[in-house]
């Protein structure tokens, strides 16, 4: 069996069957069935719900006050919310982001002063999709987002798929004018006369009645009908994924690529290093101001300082590590982006480095090392002693947005050291359930 890479960057395994091994555990890629109809998956037993699941945020969004700051707990009520019907000149369309960075994504969208309405969340189980309208004209906009993994256009939200009967309507369902209003925005002409290829994706929060497979064929069928010169093959040029969500589907086009997640500016991949929609979330988190005199005294491989320097100007941007390969893939990523990042090798908790270097910094942002890598003990005295050179370094009231998952470790380390570690979003990072802390430097 060949294994081969598909557009969304993860190999797929070309047999006849629909799923590749892993695939039934929810969330990852699935495209429709050729070869006859083998059942696949789980029996048809009903379960109870496991996963929150859909929850209406209904926030019209101001476009000039900064809205309060999201709410960092997880998504509660397990009801869908129909939204509003979308009003003319608006297009309904989602974002895609890791679990946990939903919130955040809608605080990028504030800060960008991108205007949507007719908002609605949903969890998944490896990721949090946001729905929502947007002025037709300002959809382009949403392509600054950083916090964000993929966009789509919707075209179905919220048919009910509680049992397989429900099929039957979801095919005969008019996509037809959805897909090709979506083309454009995708950088595509409406009505190509060339063969086009699709393909059909399905996600999910947890198993369900309807099996994501039957899903698939059907929408592949529906779009195939309407497209009668369009292939379904992939790699495609139009995907359509398909969320089923506490029995409900949704379903966008993709107007995105692998190129939307992953940054020009990487030049080395290391252990430990940050996806960048995560590093441009904490950066959000931070606030960003131009007044920032920003720093990550452990920035590895540099994707907090890259996403900050991206984000835009600062009075000054530090960081350092004390392992010299890693400063290097960060100086290299820094020319890449050509914005000004002062990178020192140094020990993060020697106090007097700091001070010598990056004196009176306001905003410190920080992926502290965790993981298996590194025993509880070690952990301890690390975080202790850099929480106490930080506060002696930082300007007084400096920000610190802190990303572990060793949670209590933290928070016992700020207290030794008089500060207090505040929680403000709970996510997860390469499997790991990770908590981000405020600490706000309180000396002086
Ligand atoms: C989780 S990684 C940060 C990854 C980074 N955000 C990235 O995207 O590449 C933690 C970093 O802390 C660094 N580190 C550990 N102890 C340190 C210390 N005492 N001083 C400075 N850096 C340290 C490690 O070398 C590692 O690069």
């Amino acid at each position: 069996m060949k294994a081969r890479r598909n557009s969304t960057g993860r190999s797929q395994s070309r047999s006849s069957a629909p799923y590749s091994k892993d695939s039934r555990k929810g969330d990852l890629r699935h495209g429709p069935k050729r070869n006859g109809p083998k059942r696949h998956g789980p029996k048809r037993t009903s379960r109870p719900s496991s996963i929150r699941a859909p929850v209406r945020k209904n926030a019209q969004l101001a476009a000039r006050q900064r809205p309060a700051k999201p709410d960092p707990r997880p998504i509660k009520q397990a009801v869908f919310v129909r939204p509003e019907p979308t009003a003319s000149g608006d297009i309904r369309l989602a974002l895609l982001t890791a679990p946990g960075l939903g919130p955040w994504a809608q605080r990028e969208m504030e800060l960008r002063r991108i205007v949507v309405r007719n908002i609605s969340s949903y969890r998944l189980r490896n990721h949090d999709l946001v729905t929502f309208d947007i002025a037709r004209g300002l959809a382009p906009s949403v392509r600054e987002l950083r916090v964000v993994d993929d966009l789509f256009t919707i075209i179905v939200e919220g048919f009910s798929l509680h049992e397989p009967a429900q099929l039957r309507r979801l095919g005969r369902m008019e996509l037809k004018e959805k897909i090709l209003k979506s083309l454009p925005l995708k950088g595509e002409r409406g009505n190509k006369k060339r063969a086009t290829d699709y393909w059909v994706f399905v996600k999910q929060d947890r198993d369900h009645e309807v099996y994501r497979h039957e899903v698939a064929d059907v929408l592949v069928q529906n779009i195939g009908a309407s497209f009668s010169h369009w292939r379904a093959q992939e790699p495609a040029d139009v995907e359509v994924w398909a969320f089923m969500i506490e029995g409900r589907l949704t379903a966008g086009v993709r107007l995105t690529d692998i190129s939307f997640r992953q940054r020009k500016y990487r030049a080395g991949e290391r252990p430990g290093a940050l996806r960048p929609p995560l590093a441009a979330a904490l950066v959000v988190m931070s606030d960003p101001s131009p007044e920032d005199r920003f720093i990550d005294p452990m920035c590895g491989t540099g994707t907090i300082l890259c996403e900050r320097a991206l984000w835009g100007a600062t009075e000054s941007l530090v960081g350092g590590d004390i392992d010299h390969e890693a400063i290097e893939i960060a100086r290299q990523s820094a020319k890449i982006i050509d914005r000004p990042v002062e990178l020192y090798r140094w020990d993060a908790t020697d106090e007097e480095a700091l001070i010598e270097n990056a004196a009176g910094a306001t905003v410190l942002v920080c992926n502290l090392p965790f993981g298996k890598r590194f025993e509880s003990s070690d952990l301890r005295s690390l975080y202790k002693r850099a929480l106490k050179a930080w506060r002696a370094s930082l300007a007084a009231g400096a920000r610190m947005i802190l990303l572990t998952s060793e949670r209590d470790i933290l928070r016992s380390a700020a207290l030794d050291v008089g500060l207090k570690a505040r929680t403000l979003t709970v996510l997860t990072t390469q499997g790991l359930r990770a908590t981000v802390f405020e600490v706000r430097n309180g000396k002086g």
